[in-house]
């Protein structure tokens, strides 16, 4: 018999989602534990996308999670658009008064580690979790087991699964482990890190008869670029001289800022939206709920506004006000999910070039970039659906 461990909050994952939620119980006095199967390092070298929308950044610097992405971050006021070879500018700050920053996902993962653990919050690294039981019940419960092999058993008020895309906890929520809306892509994106300093101010997204290609940044001497590849592609297939030639093919605006490159990885895309987010008192919440393809850099910002929305839920119900506020969350936080989807669609298939378009498709998306760069009209929609739209109340 394993002794059960009593909590208020149970949260299985500690990625973005999930320390973010440990973050703002402990600021409400509401007790969780905290489960990852990763150790520390292995999370804090998650290599993910690095752009915050302006709500985002609001709650990491008011609820004291993050200061540095003020002082580390860098503020994007604008992105470019670039096709036939042509940048043109959205931008966020004459359009809709707001921007982006970028700051990669492990900075902020290492930053509220370090807040969490400061805090002595009860997070429990190589501690897998392998099954949520009593869904049915006032108290669920986690089972699953440590490191050494022990198991361990979480009984709390609340389980939430903040366990990524491949959750366990959707099981209990759904029924199986991919019970959802789903769409894939018939393509990816081969991803880059290299040493060199940037070669724009602002991120491009480029539409070019070779395919779509992003030239992001991490910092002065690190660049994050990406190209559109094909699902199966083996990382180890191109040469350095060949990722670069590729790279420039499709930005041909703009002369690349090259350099050696110590990181590859291919990132899969899919759009995915469970079938329900909530069974009674078991929640999810981040990837475990939604997956979007990575166009829209929306990934990590619509867990931060999931986690704001159930943080509220939770707090009413350890005020004593009952489950009324956490039995909405479903419904509200699947508004913002949904145009979520909706843009991270959207984006995808006005970049990317399938591998069966026809001349017929390659103009149409071509008048659509022009349509959503010539107005004012066109780049508002996409302006305000990158910088976050205001966050959705519980009620
Ligand atoms: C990134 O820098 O990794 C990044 C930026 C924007 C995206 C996706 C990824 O849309």
């Amino acid at each position: 018999m394993v002794d059960a461990v009593r909590t208020q909050v149970a949260i299985i994952g500690a990625g973005p989602a999930g320390l973010m939620l440990a973050h703002l119980l402990n600021a409400s006095g509401i007790a969780s534990i905290v489960v990852d199967n990763r150790s520390r390092a292995d999370i804090e070298a998650t290599i993910r996308a690095g752009i915050l929308e302006n709500g985002t950044v609001d709650l990491l610097v008011a609820s004291g999670a993050s200061d540095r992405v003020l002082t580390d971050g860098h503020r994007h006021d604008g992105i470019e658009l670039q096709f036939e070879g042509e940048g043109r500018r959205i931008d966020f700050r004459q359009l809709v008064g707001r921007s982006v920053w970028l700051y990669p996902q492990h900075e902020v993962l290492k930053d509220l580690l370090a807040r969490l653990l400061a805090d002595g919050a009860d997070i429990r690294f190589e501690h897998e979790a392998g099954l949520v039981t009593d869904e049915d019940t006032d108290t669920p419960k986690v089972v699953g087991r440590d490191a050494a092999g022990t198991p361990f058993e979480l009984v709390a008020d609340f389980v939430i699964g903040a366990d990524g895309s491949r959750s366990i906890a959707r099981t209990a929520v759904v029924g199986s482990q991919t019970g959802g809306y789903f769409r894939e892509y018939p393509f990816a994106w081969f991803g880059i890190l290299c040493e060199a300093p940037p070669s724009a101010k602002e991120l491009i997204y480029a539409n070019s008869a070779n395919g779509f290609a992003l030239i992001s940044q991490r910092s002065d001497t690190v660049q994050r670029m990406y190209l559109q590849c094909d699902p199966d592609m083996d990382p180890a297939s191109l040469s350095d001289a060949e990722i670069w030639d590729a790279l420039q093919s499709r930005v041909s605006g703009t002369a690349l800022k090259q350099g050696p490159i110590f990181q590859r990885d291919v990132l899969r895309f899919r759009s995915f939206v469970a079938w329900h987010l909530q069974k009674r008192r078991v929640v999810l919440i981040g990837d475990a709920a939604h997956t979007v393809p990575p166009t829209g850099a929306k990934g990590m910002n619509l867990a931060i506004h999931d986690v704001r929305l159930l943080h509220r839920g939770l707090e009413s119900y350890f005020a004593g006000e009952g489950t009324g506020l956490v039995d909405r969350f479903e419904q509200v936080a699947l508004k913002r999910i949904w145009r979520a989807q909706h843009f991270s669609w959207w984006m995808t298939s006005m970049l990317h070039v399938a591998a069966d378009a026809t001349d017929f498709d390659r103009r149409r998306q071509l008048g659509e970039l022009e349509s959503v760069t010539a107005s004012a009209a066109g780049s508002t929609y996409l302006a305000e659906a990158y910088t976050g739209w205001p966050a959705e109340e519980l009620g």
